[in-house]
């Protein structure tokens, strides 16, 4: 298993590249499956999950050419299997994703059910529920989920969901873009992967409108065509970059991101002390305020409100911050196992249920330490910037599912970072 080893105390300088956003990327990739053209994608991160996601693609039978490295061109007219393994599910929640197009375009699909993970029990029963108001059939067999549509196409329906879901939204309008008659999505989740699969469906003949609001309407269509698409920047990787200035002190400019689509983190940030300049519209330049780190209060809420996916990076700089900071987590249980790894390099965190109190700022030291999940890694390589000495951070198998490159893009602006053993996503990549 591949380590990082960081000597810290660098303060970050230098210009940053943001790459493509996985959690765009992944469904854009499952999108492909609808149609039977071919479907071009540009800006796809090199990084572990878009890996087995085109093995997941291959697997059903799609062909994937990439002629240039983030570059994917899929044809799915093959596809002749519809059915996601558990081997592949267990590595990648985002396989459910396979669900609501396969459904749609073949009347039938059979995904394994994805069991607890890292940051909780995470269900599936939303997109369940909503693919039988689709008229598709659901059962469970042997831990399977396997679902059909009975005359072979689905129907448009209200969807009301209890409960704002990403990945759900992202289904349901795959699913609902080409099923009979319209579909109306309430509660619908808005976070800009969202708008951003949108765009791509209807640049591939879908009808949908309200992307980014929380209401979508649907008109299915018949069949979907080719298309081809840029996949937006990745806004949590931005918002760790601004971290990864601030804690070290130093000074980044932070180039191809989209401010826009991280709104309420550069609010908190700036509140907190970070300096955050729009240079134009894709590009920050971010230091710490001359006055310090302040803490600040946070909760975790869906988009547009703080992500949940920066709440690990943002406790870490809160161990950094004069005074004392509460971090509510109201989206995933057990999301707070990066704070036992931050404590043993000497953070001042207590953990009561969804809410962790961070008291700082603390001088940490450089410590052995575990990666438990993808933003938690990125929690502890930011503090592993900023301790005195060596820290080495084991499983880092973590990181490389979602942040592209990382020891590269760290090691450009002046990180003594290294990656110890094994062959990993980044090495090929190199
Ligand atoms: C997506 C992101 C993930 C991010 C999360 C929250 C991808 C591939 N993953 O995950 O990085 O952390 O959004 O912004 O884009 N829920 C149910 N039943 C369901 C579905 C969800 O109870 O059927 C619950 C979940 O347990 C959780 C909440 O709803 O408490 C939000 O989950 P959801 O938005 O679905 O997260 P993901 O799509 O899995």
């Amino acid at each position: 298993m591949d380590k990082f080893l960081i000597r810290g105390g660098v303060p970050l300088r230098g210009k940053v590249e943001i790459s493509g956003a996985k959690n765009s990327a992944l469904p854009c990739l499952a999108a492909t499956l609808l149609t039977a053209e071919t479907v071009t994608l540009h800006n796809v991160p090199y990084v572990k999950d878009l890996i087995t996601q085109r093995r997941l693609l291959e697997d059903l039978g799609a062909t994937v050419l990439t002629p240039e490295l983030r570059t994917h061109k899929v044809n799915a007219a093959n596809v002749d299997i519809f059915e996601a393994p558990y081997e592949l599910v267990k590595t990648m929640r985002a396989s459910v994703l396979a669900l609501g197009p396969l459904l749609a375009r073949f009347g039938r699909a059979k995904v394994s059910l994805p069991g607890g993970c890292a940051i909780g029990t995470r269900p599936i029963d939303l997109h369940l529920k909503a693919f039988e108001q689709l008229g598709a059939h659901v059962s469970l067999e042997s831990g399977d989920v396997v679902a059909t549509a009975p005359q072979g196409r689905l129907k448009g329906a209200v969807i009301d969901f209890e409960k704002v879901t990403v990945t759900g939204t992202e289904n349901v309008m795959m699913a609902a873009s080409l099923a009979e008659g319209r579909t109306v999505v309430k509660n619908a989740a808005r976070e800009p992967e969202i708008e951003d699969l949108a765009d791509l469906l209807n640049k591939m003949g879908a009808r949908i409108r309200g992307a980014g609001t929380s209401e979508l309407e649907i008109d299915g269509v018949e069949a979907l065509n080719g298309a081809e698409h840029t996949i937006i920047a990745d806004r949590i990787e931005t918002g760790t970059f601004i971290v990864a200035a601030a804690i070290t002190d130093g000074e980044l400019e932070i180039r191809g991101c989209r401010p826009d689509h991280l709104v309420a983190v550069i609010n908190k940030l700036s509140e907190a002390g970070v300096e955050i300049e729009e240079i134009n519209p894709t590009t920050l330049r971010v230091r710490r305020s001359r006055t310090g780190l302040r803490a600040v209060n946070v909760t975790t809420e869906p988009h547009p409100d703080f992500p949940t996916d920066m709440q690990a990076q943002f406790m870490a700089l809160m161990t950094q911050a004069a005074g004392e900071s509460e971090i509510v987590e109201t989206i995933f249980e057990n999301r707070f196992m990066h704070a036992s790894e931050l404590i043993r390099m000497g953070a001042d965190i207590a953990i009561s249920g969804h809410t962790a109190v961070v008291h700082g700022p603390t001088k940490l030291m450089g410590a052995k330490i575990l990666a438990s999940d993808l933003r938690a890694s990125a929690s502890l390589v930011l503090v592993a910037l900023c301790a005195e000495g060596e820290t080495l951070i084991d499983r880092v198998y973590h990181i490389d599912r979602g942040y592209e490159t990382i020891v590269r893009k760290l090691s450009s602006l002046g990180a003594d970072i290294t990656r110890i053993t094994g062959s990993s996503a980044e090495a090929e990549a190199a």
